[in-house]
């Protein structure tokens, strides 16, 4: 039996830190389900103590997820360990992550620390933590910069304490494979204890070394933990993605030789579904998951693959969850072919209201969009105001014209808790028209950080995906909305952006 490798996401905590990419309680719990769908053992799921926000999203999430272990950040104090804890108690396995930094540069010039006082504060963190749940996390912070002396005594210290979990982060990506796989190999050959904890890489993305280096950390070091985020999500250039990483270790099984429990088939609707939510568009030359990964435009390439597959493919794109972009439902499909097919796309409604909203929407969709494809459903569901029918804002109609050489003029008519107001603009164009006549209503004074258009199934058939990011007050959200009319789209996600800066359940701040 091969060793197991344990994946670790944390696309819901260092992910989130991404500036611009801060979710509200109800994307997490989404992402989260996912998640456990796509049987990632540990799920990282915020830092509990960092907001209220965090604090029930954590939480919320502690009491959906089932299958895999739920886990939240927390610095090395009595305080936020309580927190983590506290959100932690409704899981079927919880673990508390805390961390403090061991670098010299990090010990003197951010925490103001002495290195003994240091590794006094994580023992103490281990064995309070230790108090509160079996599985804890331990991460000397900037670990790769560390001095490796002080670092064997810090980590020996707290697997005496009982951490399970020993993960070494090279927290400003400044690693190359070869080095930082010899690192963990050498803190494991020099830690007498060693063996009684499980190692753990975490690498970002700075010098694009975040996969190899993590993979360096397994094959070198003998790592059996990988944290990684989908679509590589986090702050700065990055963490080491989960798709790629995932998709080496399976692919290459012959020279890795370990076990993943993960699904992988569930990889693209998750890709999507943060993708959707951050307002963060992948890259279509991105491996697994971009549009162009398994797209052969050249002749030879296309003439290879028709004969024989593996000419030019070394993963099958199904079993990533690429389907052939075909028609998958239509006017006539009826509200169980709909449901199955949500089944199928790993989308799970909360209650049967929503599937209900969902399939009206569809049904709309339809009436004017003749083929509608995987990607369109996924949209659908994606748009609030499927599953959030008491927003303060919501979209009714728009008419807009604009004719070359005279300033575009939009009206628009949406609702504000459920009262129907008319408002008109001209703009730059119809879509900055649309914003301003809604803006003229609603005063919110944000100001507008990301406006993005995806084409949805990539033809102009296609609906249009909006994201629109928001800043007001030190909050930043993201509101999306999907359309066939690019400007409809706009105008919802501009509403549903202005929803979520209403609520008061979004985050306020990432990790200080
Ligand atoms: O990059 C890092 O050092 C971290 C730690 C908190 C684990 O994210
Ligand atoms: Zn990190």
């Amino acid at each position: 039996m091969a060793d197991k490798l344990i994946i670790f996401d944390t696309t819901l905590r260092d992910g989130e830190q991404s500036p611009g990419a801060s979710m509200n309680k109800d994307e997490k719990l989404r992402i989260a389900r996912q998640l456990e769908r796509l049987k990632v053992d540990v799920i990282e799921a915020g830092f509990a103590a960092s907001s209220n926000g965090d604090f029930e999203a954590v939480q919320s999430i502690a009491n959906a997820i089932k299958d895999s272990t739920v886990c939240s950040l927390s610095r090395a104090n009595d305080r936020d360990i309580s927190r983590a804890a506290e959100a932690l108690k409704g899981a079927n396995r919880a673990r508390i992550h805390t961390f403090i930094a061991t670098s010299a540069l990090h010990m003197e010039k951010k925490l103001r620390m002495s290195p003994d006082q240091v590794f006094e504060q994580a023992k103490l963190a281990v064995r309070f933590a230790r108090n509160l749940v079996d599985d804890v996390e331990f991460s000397p912070e900037d670990g790769y910069r560390s001095d490796i002396d002080f670092l064997c005594r810090v980590l020996e210290a707290v697997i005496n304490e009982g951490a399970t979990t020993i993960n070494v982060p090279d927290t400003v990506g400044y690693a190359v494979p070869e080095l930082y796989g010899n690192f963990i190999k050498n803190l494991r050959e020099r830690i007498p204890n060693a063996d009684k904890a499980i190692w753990s890489v975490h690498c970002h993305n700075d010098l694009g070394m975040a996969v190899a280096n993590s993979l360096a950390g397994v094959k070198i070091g003998g790592a059996r933990q990988v944290e990684c985020t989908i679509n590589g999500l986090g702050e700065r250039a990055g963490n080491c993605s989960l798709e790629e990483v995932v998709m080496a270790l399976k692919t290459r099984r012959d020279y890795f030789g370990l076990e993943l429990g993960i699904d992988t088939k569930h990889i693209l609707p998750v890709s999507r579904m943060v993708s959707q939510i951050t307002g963060f568009v992948v890259q279509p030359n991105k491996a697994v998951v971009g549009a162009n990964a398994f797209a052969h435009a050249s002749g030879i390439h296309q003439d290879g693959v028709l004969k024989a597959r593996d000419t030019y493919e070394i993963m099958r794109a199904e079993d990533v969850g690429w389907t052939a972009n075909k028609i998958v439902m239509g006017k006539l499909s009826g509200r169980n072919a709909f449901k199955q097919r949500l089944l199928e796309l790993g989308v799970q409604m909360e209650s049967e209201g929503d599937i209900n909203n969902a399939f009206a929407k569809f049904k709309e969709l339809a009436d004017r969009k003749s083929e509608i494809f995987d990607e369109d459903i996924l949209a659908l569901v994606g748009d609030e105001s499927v599953t959030h029918e008491k927003e303060q804002y919501g979209f009714v109609s728009l008419s807009q014209h604009s004719e070359t050489g005279e300033r575009p003029q939009a009206s628009i008519v949406f609702t504000v808790n459920g009262k129907e107001v008319k408002s008109s603009s001209d703009g730059n164009g119809p879509v900055d028209a649309s914003l301003k006549a809604i803006e003229a209503q609603v005063k919110s004074g944000a100001e507008m950080v990301l406006y993005s258009v995806n084409a949805i199934s990539g033809s102009t058939e296609s609906q249009g995906e909006v994201t629109v990011r928001l800043q007001n007050s030190g909050r930043v959200v993201n509101g999306i909305g999907a359309d066939p009319d690019i400007v409809v789209a706009s105008a919802k996600a501009y509403l549903s952006a202005l929803n979520k800066l209403q609520s008061k359940a979004d985050r306020v701040a990432a990790q200080g």
